[in-house]
């Protein structure tokens, strides 16, 4: 009989053969004395939604901003696409950004355009070769994925907080990302639109065959998406597995962020 794989860091268990588009090895962070990541390892395999779970402060955007390199490590490797983040030249990582989709915690539209403008200036920056025929086709396609082609000249503050997080949605993905790294993508709306927003991060994925990490405090997210889940505690990796792991867990901290 085969062996009972427990799911524990650093063991990647049945996943094995599946390619890994982020491999995350040993990384530490810190910023002055703080300890922040002190030795984190994890991977995202192709195709599959990983949520990162952690309470306030436990550096779940400073490891997604360590991927894409806006923070520097301290020590540890990161390979994302088979690259070694670390090792790139500015070039090589501008090349490697183009295909990860950040979609921070703020949204981050830009007031002064409207929703089409704010779709069309991504476009025009990394995927240069298209005509604007083509540019219009691409932004009526993602307006119609997140159902919102009927905002497209509308400003960003005409829309309400679910819009918003839609649009800005839509503005990652416009430019075709291989991999979503979603920052909180539910904090701060009502319970119907974050569930609205995981249908759409469920949706993307099948859509446009993304990897995903979803780093989310909202249980209802992580249960709607995770095919796998990750905690954050201490700086480390406190426990890795299904949502009903996590659910089933009769450890305190993990029971703390589920009751
Ligand atoms: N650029 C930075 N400079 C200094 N400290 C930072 C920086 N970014 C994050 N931190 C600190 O690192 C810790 C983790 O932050 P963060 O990753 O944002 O937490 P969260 O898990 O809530 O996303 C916090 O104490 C925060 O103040
Ligand atoms: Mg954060």
């Amino acid at each position: 009989m085969a062996p009972v794989t427990q799911p524990v860091p650093g063991d990647r268990g049945p996943a094995d053969s599946r390619k890994e588009a982020v491999a995350i090895n040993g990384l530490v962070k810190g910023f002055g004395s703080q300890e922040v990541l002190k030795g984190v390892s994890l991977n995202l395999y192709e195709g599959e939604n990983l949520a990162i779970l952690g309470k306030s402060g436990s550096g779940k955007s400073v490891l997604i901003q360590c991927i894409v390199r806006l923070l520097d490590p301290d020590a540890g490797t990161i390979t994302v696409l088979g690259e070694n983040v670390e090792t790139l030249n500015s070039d090589g990582l501008g090349e490697l950004r183009k295909k990860i989709g950040f979609l921070f915690q703020s949204g981050a539209l830009y007031d002064s355009m409207t929703v089409r403008e704010n779709l069309e200036f991504p476009l025009r920056r990394i995927r240069r070769s298209l005509t604007q025929e083509q540019r219009d086709a691409k932004i009526k396609e993602v307006l119609d994925h997140v159902g919102l082609y009927e905002a497209i000249d509308k400003m960003p503050s005409q829309l309400s907080g679910g819009m918003l997080k839609r649009i800005s949605l839509a503005r990652t993905i416009v430019v075709d990302p291989v991999i979503m790294l979603y920052d909180e993508p539910t904090t701060g709306l009502d319970p119907v639109t974050s569930d609205e927003i995981s249908v759409l991060i469920n949706d993307s994925r099948k859509k446009y065959k993304t990897s995903s990490i979803i780093i989310t405090h909202d249980i209802a997210c992580a249960r709607a998406t995770a095919d796998r889940m990750i905690m954050l505690l201490d700086g480390k990796v406190y426990l890795e597995g299904t949502f009903e792991t996590f659910e089933n867990s009769t450890d305190g901290a993990i029971k703390a962020f589920f009751k």
